[in-house]
């Protein structure tokens, strides 16, 4: 089979310097499916620990399929972008409703939250369709090698690259050649301070060899993200708090949280409240929230919207709650 030059060289590479990860050499694609998904979003040192986790929890497809949504957020706790969980969870049971994993890219591309990356990624490492992974790896080692500066966040840039990969992609090891691309981005060809000096590639580096290193890939300038200020206020009253679940198409749909106010007037609590931290910070992808958490420890209880649970404070920890008010609850404990 004829291969570039590039392409040999990156399987070379990754022979000798590919990570170690639980989830590489398994060919279950219910596995390898969770593990794309986790990382999808999330560092490796953490997804790896998660997946672990989630795999022994839900070792099988139609072990998470069967499962609660509450109980699949649980374990989701702390991982951030919950609707990869719904979306995860929803997939389980088309996979169980078709009876197995599909085995073409468009029927894995049909699962709920599964776009071109993960059907490549699924598809060629459980199944070996010959399917190109371009994930933000890719992208920078591709811009640089071959000085490409088409934007890589514009539609013509993902086809570009997309393309790109799928030529260099060797049909009967596209497995190898996609994880290979995908680590030799994360641990060589970094955004910062790339070990140019021993790549394998160097020679052919365009960027390298004009200079170019630095500058690649590029990205169209996005307006800057929208600040949102919220508060929280912990209600304390007689070994209890209250709480509410988040409500359909919003961020955090699902999870629970204490008293909420955002741009309103705060309910009236009978009770001085104390501040438990100031502007804290949480960053998401198209906003940055800045939190007030707040105690209150009224004499009786108050009156709360309709939705407000009152819970054992000992039985908050059975809650699935987004990664801020997890924040709060640690400030809490403090
Ligand atoms: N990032 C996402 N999926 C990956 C994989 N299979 N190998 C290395 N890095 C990854």
């Amino acid at each position: 089979m004829e291969r570039s030059t590039f392409t040999g060289a990156l399987l070379r590479w990754f022979a000798q310097y590919g990570r170690e990860l639980p989830w590489r050499g398994i060919d279950d694609p219910y596995g390898i499916w969770v593990s794309e998904v986790i990382l999808q979003q999330t560092r490796i040192e953490q997804g790896r620990d998660y997946w672990l986790r989630f795999m022994e929890h839900f070792p099988t497809v139609e072990s998470l399929a069967a499962a609660s949504e509450d109980d699949v957020l649980r374990m989701w706790q702390g991982l951030g972008y919950y609707s990869r969980a719904r979306n995860l969870h929803a997939a389980a049971r088309q996979v169980v409703e078709q009876g197995g994993f599909p085995r073409s890219i468009e029927g894995l591309r049909a699962l709920k939250g599964v776009g071109d990356y993960t059907a490549a990624a699924v598809g060629s490492m459980a199944f070996h369709l010959p399917a190109a992974a371009v994930d933000g790896n890719v992208y920078r080692v591709l811009a640089r090698h071959y000085g490409i500066d088409v934007p890589i966040n514009t539609t013509r840039g993902k086809h570009t690259f997309e393309n790109l990969a799928q030529q260099l992609l060797p049909v009967d090891d596209a497995s190898a050649f996609n994880q290979a691309m995908m680590d030799f981005g994360a641990t060589w060809c970094t955004p910062k301070s790339p070990r140019c000096i021993d790549c394998p590639v160097a020679e052919t580096c365009v960027a390298l060899r004009s200079g170019r290193i630095n500058e690649l890939p590029v990205k169209e300038k996005k307006l800057k993200v929208q600040e949102r200020h919220l508060t929280y206020v912990y209600i304390r009253h007689e070994g209890k708090t209250a709480f509410h679940r988040r409500p359909a198409g919003d961020i955090w749909q699902g999870l629970w949280e204490p008293l909420l106010v955002e741009n309103k007037s705060m309910p009236e609590l009978g009770c001085p409240l104390t501040l438990l931290a100031h502007n804290v910070k949480h960053v998401l992808t198209h906003r940055v929230l800045l939190a007030d958490f707040y105690l209150a420890e009224p004499e009786t209880r108050p009156e709360l919207p309709s939705d407000y649970c009152w819970i054992d404070e000992c039985d908050v920890d059975n809650y699935a709650v987004s990664r801020l008010v997890e924040k709060l609850l640690d400030y809490l404990m403090k």
